[in-house]
């Protein structure tokens, strides 16, 4: 009797179409698990380990952030606060410090009151229940989610921004996935969608599977759908509606601020003010800002310095989530002897203070002292 043909390799690594028979819940995790396996990402540095701590950090800082930004603060991170009770005892400006320039700074003070929580309440033990985990300052539903997924292999949904992609275009679900209605139906959809057999492991490639498909395949602009495992049950695909889902936001113009700064320099020292702990970069150090209807001259004469001669730098634009802030830079070059600063404000030798925990555009216009011409 002739052999039944064999597979070619080919064939076998093909993706196959629906199996035929199992309900689409099953057959849309087995395939996002079998891709995962074969395509997706396997030595990202917070993978193939177990331990919470570092999961943690890893997922706080891909929070709004991309893998390629976080790979050298997370290297950095780790080698300063390798435990979490090294990150809960240390001071929050060397915190912050490790955090400069990842921006949401909400994140790095977050994260140190969360380790202080975990060092009082779990005795040291870094939680891995989405319970436990939701509990700490800045995770949120998704984060605990994951965190409890790749440590202890749980069996909960995530739901970040990457994932609310792929589920309204495969499911075809419209409507701004920010609005409260909406997350709503794909927060019952990913929880219907988790895999029902194979236990920590395939929790574990379905929920990274996710993270790859919307972070290579099924990206916000021309996603690769005909390399996608989900291809053939995708309701945008089929419909040809991958440029429409999700539903982007309502185009909503955001509003424009000012801000005046003072850059007042004295030899190879700068004025720094460490900036209210609530409100834009709270507790960074910062430019002195200039108030309403305030001269320059008068606000140097709040740090002490007098100075009549400012040069106006030309303006920049820094774009938070919900304002765009133009900052305009006085600065001036103080002689004579230096006054003593106010509290809550330093000289500081430039390079000390780009090595500090400075905003990104602080950062940027110290970059453009004299010193770094
Ligand atoms: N984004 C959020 N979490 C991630 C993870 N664990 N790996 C890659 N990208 C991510």
């Amino acid at each position: 009797m002739p052999k039944p043909a064999q597979p070619s390799a080919a064939q076998k690594t093909a993706v196959r179409p629906p199996i035929a028979g199992m309900p689409s819940t099953e057959n849309f995790s087995a395939q996002v698990i079998r891709w995962q396996r074969q395509h997706g990402r396997h030595d990202l540095p917070w993978q193939n380990t177990h331990d919470a701590y570092r999961i943690w950090l890893s997922e706080i800082m891909l929070q709004q952030t991309q893998v390629a930004a976080v790979l050298g603060y997370y290297a950095r991170f780790l080698r300063r606060f390798p435990k979490v009770s090294t990150l809960a005892q240390a001071p929050i400006g060397d915190v912050l410090k490790h955090w400069a320039g990842l921006g949401y700074y909400a994140r790095a003070r977050n994260l140190h009151r969360a380790a202080q929580h975990v060092m009082q309440e779990h005795d040291g033990q870094f939680p891995t229940t989405p319970e436990a985990l939701i509990a700490l300052p800045g995770v949120g539903r998704s984060t605990a989610a994951a965190i409890a997924v790749f440590s202890v292999g749980a069996r909960a949904a995530i739901l970040d921004g990457n994932v609310k992609r792929v589920l309204a275009r495969c499911f075809g679900v419209s409507g701004f996935p920010g609005l409260a209605r909406v997350e709503k139906i794909l927060w019952q959809r990913a929880e219907q969608l988790l895999p029902t057999r194979g236990g920590a492991r395939a929790m574990q490639a379905y929920t990274q599977g996710l993270m790859d498909l919307g972070a290579t395949l099924c990206t916000r602009t021309k996603p690769a759908c005909l390399r996608c495992p989900l291809r053939t049950m995708c309701v945008a695909h089929l419909t040809d509606r991958t440029a429409h889902l999700p539903t982007p936001r309502k185009k909503m113009r955001l509003p424009e601020r000012q801000a005046r700064w003072l850059v007042v320099i004295h030899g190879d020292v700068v004025l720094l003010e460490q900036r209210p702990a609530t409100g834009i970069w709270g507790g960074l150090w910062s430019f002195p800002e200039l108030h309403a209807d305030e001269t320059p001259t008068q606000a140097a004469c709040r740090y002490g310095c007098v100075a009549k001669q400012f040069d106006v730098l030309p303006t920049f634009r820094h774009s938070f989530t919900h304002f765009h802030l133009h900052v305009q830079a006085l600065q001036t070059l103080l002689r004579g002897r230096r006054p003593t600063a106010p509290a809550q404000a330093a000289w500081v030798k430039v390079s000390d203070a780009i090595e500090q925990g400075v905003p990104t555009p602080v950062r940027t216009l110290l970059q453009r002292l004299p010193w770094h011409a």
